[in-house]
């Protein structure tokens, strides 16, 4: 028998965080434990992500880590789940004997009771990697009773897009929409409990309903029924494909005041040519329009995008139209890596690969940019008075032992730090506060005025 003391592991997006969230409380509720330290756990779970080669990789290391580090320890299960656990599925059972459990995206659901079995027959084996008919629904257990003051709902399982480039539509399956009453009770239930700002969560929302799954609600619908839940102050979504975006959602940043003026809008690349190559459906033209129409929605909304340099074909000139749009829409922060060569995609087939050289280049002057646009950005902040949700305490200490240091969050998801007299619970408060400096990667701010 092995010991239920677990240590999850987990990369890529922020719907394998939401899952391993999940899975954590679930696993908690079922009489395991988290281990204090990664050596003093039995069972290992890396939750893993195969958008790029790197990630991919992290994987084999991790787990030969984990064969050194329990060395000589026969109660250790390893199990594997999310994107790199569906594309190789029961192949990890033959390079790693401590693998017990593969699981894909679907097969997450069901993977605490395949946990329960596993821990008590040490000879069993089991992979979950089918994809279901419908949306997978997961008990939403909080054995602690605690809620985050911010947290996420998936709306939405796996993509129908294809993007060249893109490996997700293989290891999350074909789209499946969640159902909007489902969507709406667990949003309720998270408010009712204390959850003040919510992020619906899904690789192209605004396809949310568009599929033979859920019941046909769009998410312009949805949208404005999670808004009208009392209590919700804050309410975001992600991620956002341009070509889907409809205009009453495109409205919704004008006309509700709880949906916060911040998008992630990817727009992968500036120049028409690769961006028909990678099969996003849209040019430049319509992205553009549609950052306008948002602005005029919403004059002090924040733009965040994802970038690919180097897509295979990308000259100088199509990247120097990636860097132009980038500065001329001034996108708050960006998400930007090199192209990586997915197994089994259509960008794989692709001539004139762009050298590794070339990219490394392209992708420092594109982050040298960006670094500099969103210190400014954050310096713009200075002096502005703004409402902060407190998720806990800052890692630095207070400035002196009467002090303590809080973080949290303002309506454009930007991290501030404030300094408060001792002794007072801020976490899950919302505070005005005046912001006196910016840092490199957050804002530091001064109470301005009383919590509620
Ligand atoms: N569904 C989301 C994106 C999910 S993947 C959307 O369409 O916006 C997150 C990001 O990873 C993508 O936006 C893209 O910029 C990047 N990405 C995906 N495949 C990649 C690849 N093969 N090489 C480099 N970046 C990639
Ligand atoms: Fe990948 Fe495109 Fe789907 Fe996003 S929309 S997950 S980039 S295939
Ligand atoms: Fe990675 Fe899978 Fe998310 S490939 S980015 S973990 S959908």
């Amino acid at each position: 028998m092995i010991e239920r003391n677990f240590h999850i592991m987990t990369f890529g997006c922020q719907m394998n965080s939401n899952d391993s969230d999940w899975l954590k409380r679930s696993l908690i509720s079922r009489g395991f434990t988290e281990a204090a330290t990664p050596e003093d756990a039995s069972v290992f779970i890396l939750n893993t992500c195969s958008v790029r080669e790197k990630p991919e990789q992290k994987v084999y290391s991790l787990l030969g880590r984990i064969q050194t580090m329990t060395k000589g320890r026969e109660d250790i299960l390893v199990a594997v789940g999310g994107c790199v656990a569906q594309q190789v599925g029961r192949g990890f059972f033959n390079r790693f004997k401590q693998v017990r459990l593969v699981f894909g995206t679907d097969g997450l659901a069901s993977a605490p009771q395949a946990l329960d079995r596993l821990v008590e027959e040490d000879q069993l084996r089991m992979s979950l990697l089918d994809f279901s008919e419908e949306y997978p629904e997961k008990d939403q257990e909080w054995s602690d009773g605690v809620v985050p003051p911010a947290g996420f709902v998936n709306i939405m399982q796996g993509c129908d897009n294809f993007c060249a480039y893109c490996i997700v539509p293989y290891t999350r399956g074909r789209q499946k929409s969640r159902s909007s009453v489902s969507v709406l009770e667990e949003c309720r239930t998270l408010v009712a409990r204390g959850m003040r700002d919510i992020t619906l969560l899904g690789q192209n929302v605004n396809s949310f309903g568009q599929d033979a799954h859920g019941d046909g609600t769009s998410f312009a619908a949805l949208l404005h029924q999670v808004a009208d839940i009392k209590g919700l102050e804050r309410l975001r979504f992600v991620t956002s494909h341009p070509k889907d975006i409809a205009d009453e959602v495109i409205d919704a940043f004008g006309t509700r005041e709880n949906i916060c003026p911040r998008l992630h809008l990817p727009m992968q690349s500036g120049s028409d040519r690769i961006l028909k190559s990678m099969g996003r459906k849209y040019d430049i033209t319509r992205y553009r329009g549609i950052v306008d129409k948002l602005r005029h929605a919403r004059p002090d909304l924040q733009l965040t995008t994802d970038i690919i340099v180097g897509f295979p074909g990308e000259t100088e000139e199509d990247f120097l139209q990636t860097l132009r749009t980038a500065q001329e829409i001034g996108f708050a922060q960006s998400f930007s890596f090199n192209y990586s060569d997915r197994p089994g995609t259509r960008a794989e087939m692709l001539a004139d690969k762009v050298t590794k050289e070339v990219m490394q280049d392209r992708l420092q002057r594109y982050q040298d940019w960006q670094s500099e646009y969103t210190e400014h950005i954050l310096q713009s902040m200075v002096g502005r008075k703004l409402d902060v949700l407190f998720e806990g305490m800052s890692k630095k200490p207070g400035s002196d032992n009467n002090a303590e240091a809080w973080q949290g969050r303002d309506v454009f998801g930007q991290l501030v730090h404030v300094t408060l007299p001792s002794g007072g619970d801020m976490a899950g408060k919302f505070m005005p506060v005046t912001i006196t400096e910016a840092k490199k990667h957050s804002l530091i701010g001064e109470k301005a005025g009383e919590p509620w």
